[in-house]
């Protein structure tokens, strides 16, 4: 939408608004690439289908943050640094365990950041010490997802172990049991496949509070609010509990064709850049196929293939396909992951892709400070409530 100016106004030019920011350049990055007409995705020039085949997330939180694959060994330093800051202090889950067990774990997860940063008072003000809180929120956020699993269930906390990997770790906390080879890959995977995506509202939301040079757990904090939301991250839950209601492909369709004719977004499809089939969504796909048969849910699949059939045929041609929350929600089901901890899962991996772009941008932040097309009149006179 084009606006010529004209009054009183301090800039009279004519500007393009896009609503949502879209079009919009807020700064320039090495970090990813999203590739939206081809259906790529870039992480530091490499595909992340090349890395979710044979990377781990440590790798490639390193490769985010540090900008080159590590040798053997920056890479064992720096999961000995997770590993070591894997624990939580005992006040933060008592703070935790005092919210309603009802809150989401969404919620809880900004007041256990929020905690950490009270017990580790840091600024960010500069690259060396935003790192180290970067990585201790990368490693925290895992840990105290998975504690947050337990409390919801009431169930014991389970301490961090220090010889396993992190997903592994992740997972072990979450269940109590070290978990077989495929669920470490496929986690692992997910956590890959999420780690960053572009200018996308969570990460800009965390780097906006960062150009005030506030400190880091604000800022990740900050992406976590954003990250919330059915738009964004939350779409993950709000999928599978669509796709779980349905009992037959007939119901499927019916379902879709329900959603079109009341014009209802279907979460898990649509993306502002990918116009193609998001290739998240692709490799997502492949292995939830493999997961659900594992766990004796391929009519859930068969479900799910059903409808992303019914909204490519209705919406393909405008450019929607599924995106990164229609098959990752499958998986996590078939885990045996509850549907509420499926947006603060995308918090534990994204967080890597927001302590990077926010250590990016550091060194010659400028604080974020856009403008809105004011419409309202400039020359009103005040008048005092008697008179109105
Ligand atoms: N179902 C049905 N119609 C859709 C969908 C959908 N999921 N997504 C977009 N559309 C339609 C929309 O109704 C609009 O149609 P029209 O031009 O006739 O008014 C058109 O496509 C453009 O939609 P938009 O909402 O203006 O697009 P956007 O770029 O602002 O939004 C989006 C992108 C992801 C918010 C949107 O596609 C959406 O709401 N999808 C469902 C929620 C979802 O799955 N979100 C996760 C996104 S991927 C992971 C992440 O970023 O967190």
């Amino acid at each position: 939408m084009a606006f010529k100016y004209g009054g009183k106004v301090d800039f009279p030019i004519t500007v393009t608004l896009g609503r949502g920011l879209e079009g919009a350049i807020t700064n320039e990055s090495s970090i990813g690439y999203v590739d939206g007409q081809e259906g790529k995705l870039v992480y530091r020039g490499y595909d992340v289908a090349d890395l979710a085949e044979h990377s781990s997330f440590e790798e490639t939180a390193y490769l985010l943050i540090f900008g080159k694959l590590p040798q053997k060994d920056e890479l064992d330093e720096f999961d000995r640094q997770l590993k070591e800051n894997r624990d939580i202090d005992p006040k933060i889950i008592d703070i935790l365990k005092k919210l309603p067990t009802t809150a989401h774990p969404m919620s809880k997860l900004e007041v256990a950041v929020s905690s950490l940063g009270c017990f580790d008072p840091i600024t960010i003000n500069n690259v060396e010490i935003g790192t180290q809180a970067g990585i201790k929120l990368i490693s925290k956020l895992a840990s105290v997802t998975a504690m947050l699993a337990r409390i919801r269930k009431n169930q014991d906390i389970i301490a961090p172990r220090k010889d396993l990997r992190h997903a592994e770790n992740f997972m072990y906390m979450i269940s109590g049991e070290i978990p077989d080879e495929l669920t470490t890959k496929v986690m692992d995977m997910a956590l890959i496949l999420h780690a960053d995506h572009g200018m996308n509202a969570s990460t800009f939301t965390s780097m906006v509070v960062a150009s005030t040079l506030s400190d880091m757990y604000s800022a990740i904090c900050a992406g976590i609010c954003s990250l919330k939301g059915p738009l964004h991250g939350g779409a993950n839950e709000f999928s599978l509990e669509n796709l779980i209601k349905l009992t037959s492909e007939t119901e499927a369709r019916k379902w879709v064709q329900d959603c079109i004719k009341n014009k209802v977004k279907i979460m898990g499809f649509g993306h502002r850049i990918y116009k193609v089939y998001d290739p998240r969504a692709r490799i997502f796909k492949r292995y939830a196929k493999e997961i659900c048969e594992q766990a004796g849910k391929s009519d859930l699949y068969k479900i799910a293939e059903v409808v992303e059939d019914e909204v490519v045929k209705a919406y393909g041609s405008k450019g929607i396909f599924p995106n990164v929350d229609f098959y990752s929600g499958l998986i996590y089901n078939s885990l045996g992951i509850d549907t509420s901890l499926f947006t603060p899962i995308f918090a534990v991996s994204r967080v890597a892709g927001w302590v990077a772009r926010i250590l990016e941008y550091l060194p010659n932040s400028r604080i974020f400070r856009p403008r809105a097309v004011y419409t309202g009149p400039t020359d009103l006179k005040y008048t005092p409530m008697e008179e109105r």
